[in-house]
């Protein structure tokens, strides 16, 4: 049964006490939910963590706490990723595995699917998996209380897949831990249609939140949740705006003026939608990060125009170089794939030539998946996945020389990271946080008992490889960057 949005008119929720255990129970129509564990695993991309946040944020108000451990749970959700074939094979192993869960609990456990694969596939997904009680897309995150609602009311095998049809895309950030770095959207979906992507099909079409709206948004963090970084997303943040005759660069300016907000990145981007106009605020703009990841996806012009990329390799050479005069110290990262359809040795050739040129500071690299309902994956294809792979080892082993080379000018620098974890190897604690220019880099405490955690600390770094950096400990400015 599809309701779409009209989801959002279903019962609200009421707390009281039970007076004879003590227990908060919540009462949603005629039914009352006690506390609940709720597991759930994300795959994909920082929009599916996002929407992750937002689903978890909504269950606590179904007296839900997370759980880390599936056997405990009662409500079982997985959000999924269409983008690649290993996105999907590592969802439906997990998935398999649940319908053991189901027959071995002697408690009523509820599954649900939701996030790119249900988008396009639920119906195939509730028949064939016995074991699951509903699906939902994409757009429909904040219903997820009247899914899980209807569920307990018994409902079986639904799912809500509607896009969401309202002028306007307006949210307010919900995040539920106490972290001082927040993901904001600013964007949701695509237009691009590039050959190769599932992402327009999964996400719809492009609409942007008004820059008044998110301004306020991110003020709210900031003065009432403690946020000093945030990440602003999108699958086009360059698209940002364009409906409501507004732009990212407007909005990076407007995000200047917030005081205690330190940081602010974005991701990610398309090479076609950087204006003018963007560059110079890299110039400019004192609390942009220093790192921009800029997919460029191949370096052959003949494969660019097959995946419908809109650019060349001219004008992508054409902003790295303007974007590196606007701010010398950028660092870039792209995502690149090889083995698109019918891929000869001279165009892929041609990507290695890139890398060489821009040298990156780091890559996302992928073998070409064709997705079904895709352009590419029409396409005459001559190449085999074995030549894949091995283009994908050599050009992985290409970047990482590059980056050997690369990161030796970090040597002796002082940077300042927010730290963000830790990890204990052989007894050993190292802590390890992110730089503006988002690299990691790992230190050792000064003081074994002192919690880093969320600490502003500037480090000289000591060590640095093609994937790793260490530092020591310069200055710790505490909780507060301004201490
Ligand atoms: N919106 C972003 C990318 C989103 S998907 C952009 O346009 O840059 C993240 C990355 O997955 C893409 O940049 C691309 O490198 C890779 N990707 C997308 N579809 C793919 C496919 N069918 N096969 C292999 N890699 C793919
Ligand atoms: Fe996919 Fe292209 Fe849109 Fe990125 S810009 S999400 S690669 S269609
Ligand atoms: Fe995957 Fe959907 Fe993101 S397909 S990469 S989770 S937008």
């Amino acid at each position: 049964m599809e309701t779409g949005l009209g989801l959002k008119t279903g019962p609200s929720e009421k707390s009281f006490i039970d007076p004879q255990t003590g227990e908060t129970l919540i009462k949603k129509g005629d039914i009352i939910f006690p506390p609940r564990k709720v597991w759930m695993k994300t795959f994909g991309c920082q929009m599916n963590y996002h929407d992750t946040e937002r689903i978890l944020f909504h269950l606590k108000e179904l007296n839900f706490s997370f759980t880390d451990e599936k056997e405990d749970a009662d409500l079982i959700l997985f959000n999924t990723c269409a983008i690649r074939d290993l996105s999907n094979l590592k969802f439906y192993s997990q998935l398999g595995d649940t319908k053991r869960i189901k027959r071995e609990k002697k408690k009523d456990v509820k599954i649900g699917v939701g996030g790119c694969v249900a988008q396009t596939e639920a119906k195939e997904l509730l028949k064939k998996y016995e074991q699951l009680d509903f699906a939902f897309g994409t757009d429909v995150i904040d219903c997820i209380g009247d899914m899980v609602y209807r569920a307990y009311a018994g409902e079986k095998k639904f799912k809500v897949t509607a896009w969401d049809r309202s002028e306007d895309f307006s949210i307010d950030t919900k995040i539920t831990h106490g972290t001082p770095q927040a993901f904001v959207n600013i964007i949701k979906g695509c237009n691009k249609y590039c050959s190769y992507c599932i992402v327009p099909y999964t996400r719809g079409k492009e609409r942007s939140r008004k820059c008044e709206e998110v301004v306020k948004d991110i003020q709210n963090l900031v003065k009432y949740q403690g946020v000093q970084e945030v990440t602003l997303l999108g699958q086009n943040v360059n698209s940002y705006g364009k409906e409501n005759g507004e732009s990212l660069a407007q909005l990076l300016m407007e995000l200047e003026k917030i005081e205690g907000l330190e940081l602010v990145r974005y991701t990610t981007s398309h090479p076609y939608d950087v204006s003018e106009e963007l560059i110079a605020v890299h110039g400019k703009a004192k609390k942009l990060s220093n790192h921009l990841h800029l997919p460029v996806q191949s370096g052959s012009n003949t494969v660019l125009q097959r995946m419908l990329r809109e650019y060349t390799v001219e004008h992508f050479m054409g902003l790295v170089n303007k974007l590196r005069a606007a701010n010398p110290n950028i660092v870039l990262s792209t995502d690149i794939i090889v083995g698109f359809p019918n891929e000869s040795q001279e165009e892929y050739e041609k990507t290695l030539e890139l890398l060489e040129k821009v040298k990156f500071d780091s890559i996302f690299s992928y073998a070409f998946s064709a997705r079904n309902g895709t352009k590419a994956a029409q396409m005459e294809d001559s190449l085999t996945d074995d030549e894949r792979g091995r283009r994908l080892r050599e050009l992985q082993q290409f970047q990482l020389d590059i980056q050997k080379e690369t990161r030796k000018e970090l040597l002796g620098k002082t940077m300042r990271v927010l730290v963000d974890g830790k990890s204990k190897l052989k007894g050993i604690i190292r802590w390890k946080g992110r730089t503006n220019c988002n690299r990691i880099v790992h230190f050792d405490p000064h003081d074994l008992e002192k919690d880093y955690l969320w600490n502003w600390v500037d480090l000289k770094i000591t060590n640095a490889t093609a994937l790793s950096c260490n530092g020591e400990i310069v200055k710790v400015h505490g909780r507060n960057i301004r201490n």
